[in-house]
């Protein structure tokens, strides 16, 4: 089995280390601070340096805190990684993943990065999903290794790919999760716990997103007056923005929502549906 170099120990190159030796790939680990690598220490070679960690590795698994720790750690030892696979799971932005794809061809490594749609916790379950993208010799040539981490996807040879799903998944996670807040904040100034609304706010938004494949075909279509859609004009947020002003809720982010469509209505198209939003986005 392919010889693997864990570059990062954090909570998720732990996890995924974890994951690896469990599936029984032999692993050299290494981590800035040594302690992190000790509760694997019965399953795999604690390195000393990263130098040492990829001298014997076909495989190079870098796991750290953002780009720029990637290039700290690898840049001086660039010349070691020729001939080798490099699987970077750090989360970097698109264009992060493309400079760190040229930098390991230029030292002759080949390079695949990926965005993990996981917590820890998940990792090796199958609720988890991790996105790759950039060599697809490197995807499946290891993939019994990224199957042990959770469901793999390719999304082509582009690098930075993967991490443009990635944040744009991120994107929807974090308005939705603002948007919970904000409910949360209005009914809780009528002194409703957040446990309370949460119980609400789960099935609802649950079956709301059942409507994003509708909306796609919307978009994909560019028919934004199809029939049978809820009208921009119907989608005024005004009663929102008034019910949180007298709640004493600040309204920033259904000020950005009401904005949009506006921004739609007074360019004429207030009859089309409220997927036409996605013009307001655009740049
Ligand atoms: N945790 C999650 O839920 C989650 C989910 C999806 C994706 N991710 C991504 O996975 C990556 C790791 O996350 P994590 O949760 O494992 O973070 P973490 O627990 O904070 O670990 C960060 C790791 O990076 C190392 N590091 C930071 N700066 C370094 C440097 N300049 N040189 C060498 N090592 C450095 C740390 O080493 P020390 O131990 O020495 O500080 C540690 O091993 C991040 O890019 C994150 O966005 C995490």
């Amino acid at each position: 089995m392919t010889d693997i170099a864990f570059l990062g120990l954090g909570e998720m190159g732990s996890a995924l280390a974890r994951a690896a030796v469990g599936a029984g790939f032999p692993c050299t680990i290494w981590n800035r601070s040594r302690d992190k690598a000790a509760p694997l220490e019965n399953q795999a070679w604690i390195a000393d340096s990263p130098a040492e960690a990829i001298a014997g590795a076909d495989l190079v698994v870098m796991c750290l805190f953002d780009a720029a720790s990637v290039l700290d750690v690898l840049e001086p030892v660039g010349p070691l990684l020729q001939g080798k696979a490099l699987i970077n799971v750090t989360t970097t932005s698109p264009d992060g993943a493309r400079e760190l794809s040229r930098w390991a061809q230029g030292h002759g490594a080949r390079y695949l990065d990926g965005g993990i749609m996981a917590v820890p916790a998940m990792i090796g379950t199958p609720a988890t999903s991790v996105l790759y993208s950039g060599s697809e010799a490197v995807f499946d040539e290891h993939r019994k290794l990224l199957e042990s981490w959770g469901r793999a996807e390719y999304f082509g040879d582009d690098p930075g790919m993967a991490s443009l799903y990635d944040l744009a998944l991120l994107a929807g996670m974090y308005v939705m999760f603002a948007g919970f807040f904000h409910g949360a904040a209005m009914v809780g100034a009528a002194g409703v716990p957040a446990a309370e609304f949460a119980q609400r706010a789960t099935p609802w938004l649950q079956a709301m997103a059942t409507a994003f494949g509708d909306y796609a075909t919307v978009i994909d279509s560019g028919e934004y007056g199809r029939p049978g859609q809820q009208s921009l004009e119907f989608s005024d947020l005004t009663d929102i923005l008034d019910a949180s002003r007298s709640q004493g809720v600040r309204t920033e982010l259904i000020d950005a929502v009401q904005k949009m469509i506006h921004r739609q209505i007074d360019a004429g198209h207030g009859k089309d549906g409220f997927a036409r939003v996605i013009e307001s986005v655009r740049a």
